[in-house]
């Protein structure tokens, strides 16, 4: 039996097959945030030399894609990326999901799409029927904290600070429990529409393009 860890060493080993066929000396890879996302940097220390470098979309991704030497460039510097490689919260069959487990959902949104094919990675376990059990992020201007839980709540959830957090961008998050997403793609512009939010963690108007999920008999790809 396969412990969580190592079926989220197998993802990451899944997506080093796509750096793989990518790989050129002019070649930027789009690098995600979290455990799942961490193997991978791991694994693309070996395409140092073969590939141009990295974007990051988080501080801690880029410290440690820059510790193993890899090369990591603002997304301004960066007009093409082949693939954008990170894991997810939850996903469907659609290959829509939650994100931003980390906190880092903006970042995440804003480089995956700049890439060309979204790669998520992550154990089967993260793939649901219905997104929204996993509870919803929003990264928040600290002044509509007040405001954006008021909304939240009338649209049926439960808004939660998440305590002494601090997005790479200054600003707050507040998950949302208990929200039913039966309509993910417009629940995210509903979302991504109320002043204050800067991001939802939902990635459903652009979801991933191909999915690899770790099981215990192997990986199973969703595209
Ligand atoms: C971070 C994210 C992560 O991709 C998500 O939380 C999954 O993380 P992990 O691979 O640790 O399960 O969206 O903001």
């Amino acid at each position: 039996m396969l412990t969580q860890q190592e079926l989220k060493q197998q993802a990451a080993d899944a997506a080093l097959k796509f750096v793989e066929d990518v790989a050129a000396p002019d070649t930027v890879i789009g690098v995600g945030t979290g455990s799942t996302a961490d193997l991978f940097i791991d694994g693309l220390a070996a395409f140092k030399g073969r590939i141009r470098g990295t974007v990051a979309s988080s501080e801690r991704s880029a410290a440690r894609l820059a510790a193993l030497g890899l090369p990591v460039f603002d997304l301004n510097e960066v007009d093409f990326m082949p693939i954008y490689v990170d894991g997810a919260d939850e996903i469907d069959s659609k290959l829509q999901m939650i994100k931003g487990g980390g906190g880092a959902l903006t970042r995440e949104k804003i480089v995956a799409s700049v890439a060309a094919r979204f790669i998520c990675i992550a154990d089967e376990s993260k793939l649901v029927t219905e997104l929204g059990k996993f509870p919803l992020p929003l990264e928040v201007i600290p002044m509509a904290l007040a405001s954006v839980s008021r909304m939240v709540v009338r649209l049926g959830g439960k808004p939660v600070l998440r305590e002494g957090f601090v997005t790479d961008n200054g600003n707050a998050i507040i998950d949302i429990h208990g929200l039913a997403i039966p309509r993910a793609k417009e629940m995210e512009t509903l979302l991504n529409d109320v002043p204050g939010v800067v991001t939802c963690g939902l990635f459903a108007l652009q979801g991933a393009n191909v999915a690899l999920l770790a099981t215990q008999d192997g990986i199973r790809r969703l595209d």
